[in-house]
């Protein structure tokens, strides 16, 4: 084993009473508008689903008109694919035409949709954030146990076009080290200009949102629930002393 187990990442929606950070979320809608969107979609998002990190109807509006949807027509000029402005009810679309136009920019591998990449990889956010923050040198790499991975396997060095990152299952990912410089995302007024490992947690959290969006309904739902058997247990329990109050 020669990869890393994901890093700690405290983030406010963690836990049974975990709430969402909504001035996190917008910082990291940010950095996936301006980084990673180059490269990943979010297909089960729409621009509209944004009111919920406290955008206002005009912003999403004007959110939206910054992506480009393909629709069924051909530019007659040129051959390609004619586009309109996104509206808000569109859902943040793939950079690439189609999955083989992604594989032709990405050295043959396609950049995953990032909707529910929390929820499909063990680790979930920490698993994200700890693969952005993860890209190290392969030269004198070492494991958890501190085994030298080129001393063991002399031939497993990253082949050209692919990333040394530890945290990636199998060392080697197609995806270039996407947060590399602080203050690389310039966070709306207010905010200091950000250090690479703050981009890469917030990008997380807001991840952790589109991939469930209703978790704050779920988590007050779970405590309203155990409250109402803890208040049952008890009722059950004075009806048993009744019940039974006369037997000896
Ligand atoms: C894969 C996140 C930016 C290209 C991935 C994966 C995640 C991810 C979670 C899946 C890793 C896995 O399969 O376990 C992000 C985030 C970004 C970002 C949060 C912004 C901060 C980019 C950019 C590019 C890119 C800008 C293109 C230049 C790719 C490619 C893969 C990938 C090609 C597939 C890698 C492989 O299977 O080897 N990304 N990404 N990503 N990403 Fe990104």
């Amino acid at each position: 084993e020669f990869h890393k187990h994901p890093k700690h990442l405290a983030l406010a929606s963690n836990g049974p009473f975990g709430k969402y950070d909504k001035a996190q979320l917008q910082r990291g809608f940010q950095v996936y508008k301006e980084v990673c969107a180059a490269c990943h979609g979010l297909h089960q998002v729409a621009f509209r689903d944004l009111a919920a990190l406290g955008y206002s109807e005009n912003a999403i509006k004007k959110i939206a008109s910054d992506w480009a949807i393909e629709v069924p027509s051909v530019n007659p000029e040129t051959g390609e694919a004619a586009t309109r402005k996104a509206i808000p009810s569109d859902r943040f679309p793939s950079p690439y035409a189609n999955e083989t136009a992604g594989r032709a920019a990405n050295n043959n591998a396609y950049p995953p949709d990032l909707s529910l990449m929390t929820k499909a990889r063990e680790g979930g956010a920490a698993y994200v954030y700890s693969l952005l923050t993860g890209y190290t040198n392969q030269q004198g790499y070492k494991n958890e146990k501190g085994q030298e991975l080129l001393k063991e396997f002399p031939s497993a060095k990253t082949p050209e076009g692919l990333h040394f990152n530890p945290y990636f299952p199998n060392l080697n990912i197609a995806m270039p080290q996407p947060i590399v410089s602080d203050g690389q995302v310039t966070y709306a007024e207010g905010n200091p200009a950000p250090t690479v490992d703050q981009m890469a947690k917030d990008v997380s959290a807001f991840l952790v949102w589109t991939a469930e969006p209703k978790l704050e309904n779920r988590h007050r739902i779970g405590i309203v629930t155990v409250l109402f058997l803890l208040v049952g247990s008890f009722l059950g329990y004075l009806a048993y002393r009744e019940i039974w109050a006369e037997a000896k």
